[in-house]
Parts: C-alpha cells; structure tokens; sequence
C-alpha cells in the first residue's frame, strides 16, 4: 500500500465577522419586536412572549465569541435575520467555487505544487449551494485540473469522511494527489431567530491536499497513520431542506428545513462515544494517549472537547494539546478541526503524532491520525 500524506493546508476567512454583542443586539431587538407587535395575544396566553438571547450565556455555554460570514447586514437586521447573497449568472463562479479557489491557494503553496499537478478534487460540506453541476468539478475546472472530481456531504464530519476517502484513492492507485475542500457557508442554514442556536455558525473554507508520500514535493508533511469512521442514525441534529421541498407547498417554510439541535441530547451522547472512539483508534495502531502530542477536535463546543480530552488523557488538558478556534470562528461545521490543524500544526516535530477528529449530524464521527514527516 503507498504511504499518504497531506502536504498542504489552506484556510479562506470571510471579510466581515459578527460578535456575541452585535448577535445579541440584533436577537434582542427582534424579541422586542415580536413581543411589541403580539402584546394582547401574549396577554391573553394565545402566544408565548418570547426571551432576550445573552452574550455571557453564549461564551460560557460554548466558548464562542465571534464568528465569520459571508454576509453580516442581512444577518444582524432583524427584519432580515438571514444572509443576503445574490444568485450569480450560471457563467460566474459560484460563491462556493471561489472560497474554495482562495484556500486551495495557500494549500498548494505549502505543499510546493501547482493546481495542474492534482488530479482529483472532492468538495465535502455540509451545505451545498446547488443540486448540480458539482460545486467540486467547477473547482476543477477553475483550477483546470485534469482527471475527475465529486461532492459528497457527511455534515460537520465531512472533511474527515473526504481525507479518508482521498487517502483510500491514493492508496488504491486511483489518484496520486487529491484536493479535498470544505466550503462551509453555515450562516446560510441558521435560523438566527431560534434563541437556542442563533449563535451556533460561522462561515470559512477550509483546504487539503493529499499525496503519495513517493512523489510529494514537502518532504515534512504530515503522513496518514489511520483513519476510522463512525456513523449511527439520530434526529438530534436535523435539517429538512431538499428537493422535495417544494413538492410538500404547505410546509416549504417550516423552521425545520433550517438547522435544529437537540443540543444537550447531542452533547450528552456524542461526547463519551467520540472519546471511546479516539481511545480505540489509537489502540488498534499500537498507541496511547501519552503518545500524542495534540488533538485537533471538531470545533463545536468547548465543554464538549475538555470532556472529551480529559476522557482519552486521563487529565484536564492545556491549551497546546487542545487548542481552540471556536472562540474566533464559532462552530464552522467541517472545517472546524481543519481550521485547528491549519493554524495549530507548524510546531510540530518530525515524528510527533496527533489526531484530528470530527462529529456532528448523523451522528457521524472521524478520526484521523497524523504524525509529521520530515
Ligand atoms: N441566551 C440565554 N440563555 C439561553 C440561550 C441564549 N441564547 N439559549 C438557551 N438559554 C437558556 C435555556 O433557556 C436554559 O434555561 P433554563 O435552565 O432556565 O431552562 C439554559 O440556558 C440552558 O439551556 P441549554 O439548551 O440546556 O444549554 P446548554 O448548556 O446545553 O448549551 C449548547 C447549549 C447548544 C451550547 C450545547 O448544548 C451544545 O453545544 N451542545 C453540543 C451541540 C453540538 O455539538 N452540535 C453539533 C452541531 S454541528
């Protein structure tokens, strides 16, 4: 089997961010609103007044503070409360393809290669912004790529579904350098009117590329020890927008074909289950926790990782084994342990393992790990 190993890393943050406050302000004022506009309904009990969203609730519950879209206006008008951004003629990029192109740029220029030495290209996200033609094979086409390409959607695990299935292709001789890239355009799917989620989403794209190890450019990247998938149904994170939308006229505009979590169920559930996974991916490759030197988790939030890390190691971890970016970039969906990656990989020596890991909707879960090169 041919050694894999990413060489590259890229990371695109939209111009404009949002904070807890400006969020808040914006909520708040469509509360009032709503509850201004509904008073003798709420007096009489037919409708429920609605409560203030609070920033401190916001950090301490998840550990976010601020986050990045592609639209802040439309978001934080609360007559809007959704990101305005404009369909573009069938010839223009689509906006995915161009946050795709930008942090495919810094990805290949880590590795020391040109778009024209890859030769397939998986876009993986949770939100794709058409049905077809694939978002991935205008990527190629933008890049002029020759070879093929394809989209696929595991939700927030969609980058580490997509690293294993690169790593697979390469491995198989199917491919011999694989783009792999994560457009998360999350704002577009939040229903910033829902109190118990408005704050969840940010945008970013992320960028990997993947190779043989024989024929890699960057000599100290990071080779693919492992990588373990994990899936098992539940409703607990539920989007129901698809084609079939507009088939069902009555329901088209439901607060479901928008994000809804359960989150307490999903928290409660997941976090033991991924660190059960960690645990177990690291036996089967004859490793322990004190062999790693980081984890790069899914960035959803930051209770959620110290549990589980403290769960894999034994003890509350530092900064250096779990670093954030929630912080920064609010939950970002796939990308979130790529961001982690990215902006928390260069200290690492030759021979230093790590483990990059996702989990979300499905429920579905991945496990990477990683050990540089060089
Ligand atoms: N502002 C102020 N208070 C809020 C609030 C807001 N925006 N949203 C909820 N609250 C209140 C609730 O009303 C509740 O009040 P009560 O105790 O008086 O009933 C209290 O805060 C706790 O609410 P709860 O929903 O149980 O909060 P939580 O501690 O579970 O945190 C999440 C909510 C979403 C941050 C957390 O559950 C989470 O992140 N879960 C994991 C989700 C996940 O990983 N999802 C993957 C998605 S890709």
């Amino acid at each position: 089997m041919k050694q894999v190993v990413v060489t590259g890393t890229g990371l695109y943050t939209p111009e404009q961010s949002i904070s807890n406050d400006e969020l808040v302000a914006s909520y708040n004022a469509y509360v009032d609103n709503f509850n201004a506009g509904n008073a003798a309904a709420i007096e009489s009990g037919e409708v429920e007044a609605l409560t203030h969203s609070a920033s401190g609730f916001i950090e301490k519950a998840s550990g976010i503070k601020n986050r990045y879209v592609m639209n802040k206006t439309g978001i934080l008008d609360s007559n809007v409360m959704t990101p305005q951004i404009e369909e573009r003629p069938n010839e223009a990029p689509s906006l995915q393809a161009e946050m795709a192109i930008k942090a495919t740029h810094q990805a290949l220029e880590e590795a020391g290669i040109t778009a024209s030495d890859i030769d397939a290209v998986i876009v993986s996200c949770s939100n794709l912004q058409r049905a077809y033609p694939a978002i991935s094979i205008e990527v190629q086409s933008l890049l002029g790529i020759e070879g093929f390409a394809f989209d696929m959607n595991v939700a927030c695990s969609s980058a580490t579904f997509g690293i294993q299935m690169a790593r697979d292709m390469v491995r198989s001789g199917s491919a011999k350098r694989v783009l792999m890239v994560n457009p998360e355009i999350c704002s577009g799917h939040l229903n910033f009117r829902d109190r118990d989620s408005h704050f969840i989403f940010g945008d970013v794209c992320t960028a990997v590329i993947l190779e043989d190890a024989e024929i890699a450019k960057n000599k100290s990247g990071f080779e693919i020890i492992d990588t373990k998938l994990f899936s098992q149904f539940s409703n607990n994170i539920r989007n129901n927008f698809g084609f079939l939308n507009r088939a069902a006229e009555h329901a088209r505009d439901d607060k479901d074909k928008l994000f809804i979590q359960n989150g307490r169920k999903v928290f409660r559930e997941v976090s033991p289950l991924v660190a059960t996974m960690i645990t177990e991916h690291l036996a089967e490759n004859g490793l322990e926790a004190q062999d790693l030197r980081r984890m790069w988790l899914h960035q959803a939030n930051r209770n959620m990782n110290d549990f589980i890390v403290k769960k894999v190691l034994g003890y509350e971890p530092e900064f250096d084994q779990q670093p954030t970016v929630l912080d920064e970039y609010a939950n970002t969906s796939s990308a979130g342990s790529i961001i982690a990656f990215h902006k928390y990989k260069q200290d690492f020596k030759a021979g230093e393992t790590g483990v990059i890991c996702s989990f979300g909707a499905g429920y579905s879960a991945g496990s990477v790990i990683v050990r540089r090169a060089g």
